[in-house]
């Protein structure tokens, strides 16, 4: 036990099961990367539980530990995998098809992958409309998938012998939805279920099934999924902590760094045009214009919560912003992204930045899948339950308490994980302030 500290916080002891709807591009590049690193194949950049350092008491102390040894995480090497997918692909052939990593690599974690075969999924053609497969299972109503779920989930945790779950959806995204009736309580949720309510789409029933079985739940898609007052309530009632939406890599992960350093200085905003091509699966999925208006919402809402145009009307209440995601499968997984952003300055003068990212997107969602396996545990550990406010740092779309504005600043999200570590741990929170160095 780690007695220290605002919360007492469980031993990572035993084996970390980390199960994922979807097995496909993310997934996959997530587990054979952390083969790979096991095995010293590969290093662990862009994950902040493997790389990062945190800052303790003041600057003139000199305590910097990584954030691995301040706060108890699982270790990759105690780490277990399991999936379902509608199609029948092992990881590794999936992993292959997904193109992301290179042939000779995947031949190296062959085995481990191979191993990792996907359950039978929970599926509706009705949700994802450009994808169908053979491996979905059949039930008379939304509980028994559920239950069906639930079984997976224990047969998995008796199997593997893991002492602790996550579950993180890496499954295509579905069609937009507004929350309905269905989804304002547990109880009409429930009936919704028995009854095969068509607005209780199939990433929700893993999230219910993942709740039910005390297994915390991230949501990397930009679905509606656990953002629903009924699986709010469920995850309180169980004490299981849940995060989402929508993993922040690409092109909204560059819009959260410049967004922040235009209003910092009262730079003005007229018009932020985004365009992308790309050609995995994922990009076929979002070619379904119901499935990117998904995307679409998740991608909008950052620049005006963050430019905060209430406040600026002069200088953010009027601009034009547009993002498109064009389906283009030559590129493969290596999408490319423009960005062009115009703004103005001193009297009204314009100006132009151009940004042209040429990103990986799965190599920038696999450390994320690691970081919210790991924080998502650890705080399962610490008796944090509920929407995890603090991991808002890895996603578009930040999932927060009613009435509250997500925080979209990448730098403000980052204080906020870092200072939710010091808080879990009794250290003093660090306010950049630091007049005392001056007296
Ligand atoms: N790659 C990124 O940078 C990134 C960033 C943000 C969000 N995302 C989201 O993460 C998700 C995964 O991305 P990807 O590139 O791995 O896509 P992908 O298409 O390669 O993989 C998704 C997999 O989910 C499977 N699937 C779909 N519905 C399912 C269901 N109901 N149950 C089980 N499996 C199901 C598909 O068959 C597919 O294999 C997508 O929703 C994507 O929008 C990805």
């Amino acid at each position: 036990m780690v007695e220290k500290g605002n919360v007492t916080i469980r031993p990572a002891e035993g084996r970390l099961g980390v199960l994922m709807p979807g097995l496909g591009a993310v997934a996959t590049t997530f587990v054979a990367g952390v083969e790979a690193i096991k095995r010293g194949l590969g290093r662990p950049y862009g994950s902040l539980t493997q790389m990062a350092t945190i800052r303790l008491g003041k600057r003139t102390e000199g305590r910097c530990p990584l954030i691995r040894d301040f706060v108890p995480l699982a270790d990759l090497n105690d780490l277990v995998f399991g999936g379902w997918d509608i199609f029948e692909d092992n990881a590794y052939e999936a992993a292959l098809k997904a193109g992301v990593l290179e042939r000779s690599l995947l031949e190296k974690v062959r085995e481990p992958l191979e191993a990792l075969r996907p359950m039978k999924a929970v599926f509706d053609p009705n949700y994802v409309r450009r994808l169908n497969g053979p491996n979905v299972k059949q039930g008379r109503s939304k509980m028994e998938l559920a239950e069906m779920l639930m079984d997976d989930i224990e047969q998995f945790r008796r199997s593997t012998g893991a002492s602790r779950l996550v579950m993180i959806w890496c499954g295509s995204t579905e069609v937009h939805q507004h929350p309905q009736e269905v989804h304002q309580s547990l109880t009409n949720f429930e009936r919704g279920l028995v009854n095969n309510d068509p607005a209780i789409a199939p990433s929700q029933i893993y999230a219910y099934a993942a709740l039910k079985c005390g297994v915390p739940f991230a949501n990397g898609a930009p679905n509606l999924t656990v953002e629903i007052p009924a699986l709010v309530e469920l995850a309180r009632e169980r004490h299981v902590p849940i995060a989402g939406k929508d993993f922040k890599t690409g092109q909204t992960y560059m819009k959260t760094l410049i967004a922040p350093g235009l209003k910092a200085r009262m730079l003005g905003l007229t018009g932020w045009f985004s365009t992308n091509i790309l050609g995995n699966r994922d990009g076929e999925v979002l070619d379904d214009p119901a499935s990117f208006r998904t995307k679409e919402e998740s991608k909008l809402s950052v620049l005006h919560t963050i430019l905060q145009s209430e406040l600026y009307p002069e200088l953010y209440g009027n601009f034009y912003h547009m993002v498109r995601i064009n389906y283009y499968p030559p590129r493969g997984d290596a999408k490319e992204s423009w960005d062009n952003i115009d703004i103005f300055g001193w009297l009204g003068y314009p100006m132009q930045i151009k940004i042209n990212f040429l990103c990986r997107d799965s190599i920038l969602a696999a450390p994320i899948v690691l970081d919210l396996a790991l924080f998502l545990d650890l705080a399962q550990r610490a008796g944090m339950r509920g929407i995890q406010e603090w991991l808002s740092f890895y996603f578009k779309s930040p999932m927060t308490a009613p009435g509250l504005y997500p925080e979209h600043d990448v730098f403000i999200q980052l204080m906020k994980l870092k200072n939710t570590l010091r808080w879990m741990r009794g250290e003093d929170l660090i306010t950049h302030l630091g007049l005392e160095y001056y007296d």
